[in-house]
């Protein structure tokens, strides 16, 4: 039998890995790894983890790479004996994003931050990855026009997204209900209203399910990573947020679901491990072999029930962001990102999270997405709004 693993007759896909030193990033070099020529690392983009960085140059010789700022690029220029183009900032991202011989690019930079490589990455033609769901719900009519534009594919990597995406393959949009974004429902599930009061960082870093980095895993905590997803799917997927549901499926093995109207519901499961989804994303429309150990049916116990919006409002605070509309979901994502910073530095409680977003929601009046500078400066003006108050409940 054939080795499946060796592809002479494929030629290899170029990869930008933007965010290589994360968790997806290191997971989808993981996915690399395992099938031999079948992928070419062109380029890596990280942030400040030039230790990692390193590691990754010497396995996967790539042609350029980028940190976050000229500090580390000038650590890993003393250190990195190899012939590589280094460079730094938002600038060398997108040079990493849009290198030649770069095929796709994996957007999984985290934050807003991974916006504007991904953008780069676009304009140059490079098929996308996406991880960094920051990048649609902040600015999703502007990125899905430039992908028309630039005729380039998009591909989810989210595991709901990708879920999603796979059952809706091989059926009509007309006979679409509506579909069913499934969350584990973080290590709070059960907790009580003064439990959560008293989370800590650590606590709320614990994720039961899956092994992601801090932001997103304090987001998965609050159910604010769920209200991203809403975001996310409803640009992904040209969906009304009425459209889009929301179940808590704590044994995360069913990723999510799309209802018919004929009662069928199809659903995508396996175990919850993200080289699944990054293997499908970067693969697509084939099926690679990725690690991911065998999901065994027998004995398995699946429960799904309503999200509790009492004790996780910010799930309903995504809701209220698109159905806004514009720059809303920007300022969200923002005030967003602030507000679990602050609560990781100990400057905020587990609970104040909904109180900083909602109520920088509530001073901004959403204005229609122009340019991606009208993004950006809904996103400026949302983080200085989310600092002060802040400061004002500290
Ligand atoms: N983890 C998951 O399972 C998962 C699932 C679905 C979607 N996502 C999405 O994927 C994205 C990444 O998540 P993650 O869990 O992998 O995050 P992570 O583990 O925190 O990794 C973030 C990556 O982004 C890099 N980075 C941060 N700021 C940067 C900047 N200014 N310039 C360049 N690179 C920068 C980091 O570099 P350094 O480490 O070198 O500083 C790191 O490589 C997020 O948008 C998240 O919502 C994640």
């Amino acid at each position: 039998m054939a080795d499946l693993n060796k592809h002479s007759n494929i030629p290899s896909k170029g990869l930008a890995v933007l965010g290589s030193t994360g968790s997806i990033g290191r997971n989808t070099l993981e996915v690399v790894r395992f099938n031999p020529g079948r992928f070419k690392v062109v380029s890596l983009a990280a942030g400040n983890n030039v230790e990692g960085l390193k590691k990754q140059i010497q396995e996967f010789r790539p042609a350029c790479v980028s940190v976050a700022n000229d500090a580390a690029a000038r650590e890993l220029k003393k250190t990195a004996a190899m012939p590589v183009e280094i460079c730094s900032g938002a600038e060398g991202a997108m040079k990493a994003a849009s290198y030649e011989g770069v095929d796709m690019a994996v957007s999984a930079i985290s934050g807003a931050a991974g916006l504007i490589p991904t953008l780069a990455a676009i304009r140059a033609g490079k098929d996308i990855a996406l991880a960094n769901k920051e990048t649609l719900v902040m600015a999703g009519p502007i990125i899905l026009k430039e992908i028309k534009k630039s005729g380039v594919r998009l591909l989810p990597v989210d595991s709901e997204h990708s879920a999603i995406f796979q059952s809706l393959c091989g059926h009509r949009r007309e006979d679409l209900k509506g579909i069913i974004l499934t969350a584990s429902g973080g290590p709070f599930l059960t907790a009580s209203a003064s439990v959560l009061d008293a989370v800590t960082p650590e606590a709320a870093t614990m994720h039961p399910k899956w092994s992601m980095g801090r932001k997103i895993s304090v987001d998965s905590a609050t159910l604010m990573n769920k209200g991203l997803e809403v975001i996310e799917a409803a640009f992904l997927f040209d969906l009304l947020p009425e459209k889009i549901s929301v179940v808590i499926h704590p044994q995360a093995i069913v990723h999510s679901m799309v209802e018919y109207i004929d009662g069928s519901i199809v659903a995508q499961m396996s175990q919850p491990d993200m080289r699944g989804a990054i293997a499908y994303a970067i693969s697509y429309p084939e099926r690679i072999e990725c690690g991911t150990p065998p999901l065994k049916l027998h004995g398995l116990n699946l429960e799904f029930f309503e999200p509790d919006v009492k004790r996780f409002p910010c799930l309903t605070l995504a809701y209220d962001a698109i159905r806004a509309g514009g720059t809303m979901p920007a300022v969200l994502n923002a005030a967003d990102e602030i507000a679990v910073d602050g609560f990781l530095k100990g400057n905020l409680g587990f609970t104040c999270i909904y109180g900083v977003i909602s109520g920088v929601m509530e001073k901004h009046s959403a204005r229609s997405l122009t340019s991606i500078e009208t993004v950006l400066e809904a996103d400026r003006w949302a983080r200085q709004e989310a600092a002060a108050l802040i400061r004002t409940l500290g």
